[in-house]
């Protein structure tokens, strides 16, 4: 009997060339030929400082505005700076135990409500509205919250909020003293505007070398926060936990900031013109989607999304994550991290299911 597909772990590193994967959001580009650089003459196997290495974050600071070295923690992926910054909120003293709720947009990066429940607390949800934020929607549920996570562009919708939304959620927070953890790991795969920077006494901005750079198994990713308080708590947790990020990815990661600025702008280029490879597909094949204005995925509509992703997988070898597991159902999620030709093969594939399956669900 085939094996059930339980969640994105059933996914995360299989591959072959038969498979036509648009399961794991992971670039299939390069990263910069100046990252590889490094390796022939580095030498430095010790551990290194647990906030991250002090080149590293100095080359970090010209990102951000009246930023220091000091504001940054270098963590193993977005993942663990995520982890950290929800364990240390938690665990601060001026955190009430009936506040400990953070509040999540659904759909959600399906780690979220894990992370939240690893750190002791518990998830609220504000239901995005076509993959946007629905103000009236979201103030009223973050009164009861000490914390609230925001992710523009976003995984899974593929939307990108308004700047003048994100200008009120900040007033908003900082009003009420609320934490904003700003998921911004898509800042530079955004096609209808430049990134905005969320700000704030208690913004704390989550980032990664995983999709900007195509680094995502090198594992570096950071926090930067001009709280320096949290800082320090983020540090004292992860000298207990994980200790210093692996120092040869940050070494690389360091090399990879000084790739000319044409690196990004021509993966931004592959990925804006993948993504309307793959809206238009989905358009003709009739599938109710809107089009992504940011990140590398699309979130259709299906009935019954978790047969879909079996017989997908199972029956034409394509590989697609259930909208279920980002509190999407009746979703299902494709990421469009792989090459034009690719595309056009899941495509076809995908019209045969649509013609054959999934017209007798
Ligand atoms: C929204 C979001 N946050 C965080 C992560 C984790 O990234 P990292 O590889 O840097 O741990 C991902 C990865 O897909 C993501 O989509």
């Amino acid at each position: 009997m085939a094996k059930a597909i339980s969640g994105p772990e059933f996914f995360i590193g299989k591959g072959d060339d038969a498979l036509i994967s648009f399961g794991s959001g992971q670039p299939d580009m390069p990263p910069p030929a100046e990252a590889f650089d490094i390796l022939r003459t580095y030498s430095s196997f010790k551990y290194g400082l647990i906030q991250g290495e002090e080149a590293l974050r100095v080359a970090l600071v010209p990102q951000y505005p009246n930023a220091k070295p000091e504001h940054f923690v270098i963590t193993n992926g977005a993942s663990e700076a995520i982890d950290l910054v929800l364990r240390v909120i938690a665990e601060k003293a001026d955190v009430p135990t009936q506040s400990r709720k953070v509040l999540l947009p659904r759909p959600y990066y399906y780690s979220y409500p894990f992370n939240v429940r690893y750190a002791g607390m518990a998830p609220v949800f504000y239901d995005l509205e076509k993959g946007k934020i629905h103000l009236d929607t979201f103030s009223e549920m973050l009164k009861e919250c000490c914390a609230v996570v925001i992710n523009s562009p976003s995984n899974p919708t593929g939307t990108v909020q308004e700047v003048e939304t994100l200008k009120k959620i900040e007033k908003l927070c900082a009003d009420k003293n609320i934490w904003v953890i700003s998921d911004e790991v898509y800042k530079d795969i955004i096609y209808v505007r430049e990134n905005y920077l969320l700000q704030g006494p208690r913004v704390v901005t989550i980032n990664s070398f995983s999709k900007t750079y195509a680094m995502c198994g090198l594992r570096v990713g950071y926090v930067y926060s001009q709280n320096e308080e949290l800082i320090t708590k983020i540090i004292e947790m992860k000298t207990h936990t994980a200790m210093n990020t692996s120092i040869v990815s940050q070494m690389m990661a360091q090399a990879a900031l000084s790739a000319p600025a044409s690196y990004i702008a021509h993966n931004l280029d592959t990925w804006k013109s993948r993504r309307d490879l793959m809206y238009e597909g989905m358009k003709d094949l009739d599938l109710d989607l809107w089009n992504p204005e940011g990140a590398f995925y699309v979130l259709p509509k299906f009935k019954n999304s978790s047969e879909v992703v079996n017989d997908l997988y199972y029956k034409y070898q394509v590989i697609t994550y259930d909208g279920a597991w980002f509190g999407a159902p009746e979703r299902v999620r494709f990421s469009y991290a792989l090459d034009a030709s690719k595309i056009t093969e899941g495509l076809r594939r995908l019209k045969e299911f649509l013609g054959k399956e999934y017209a007798g669900y």
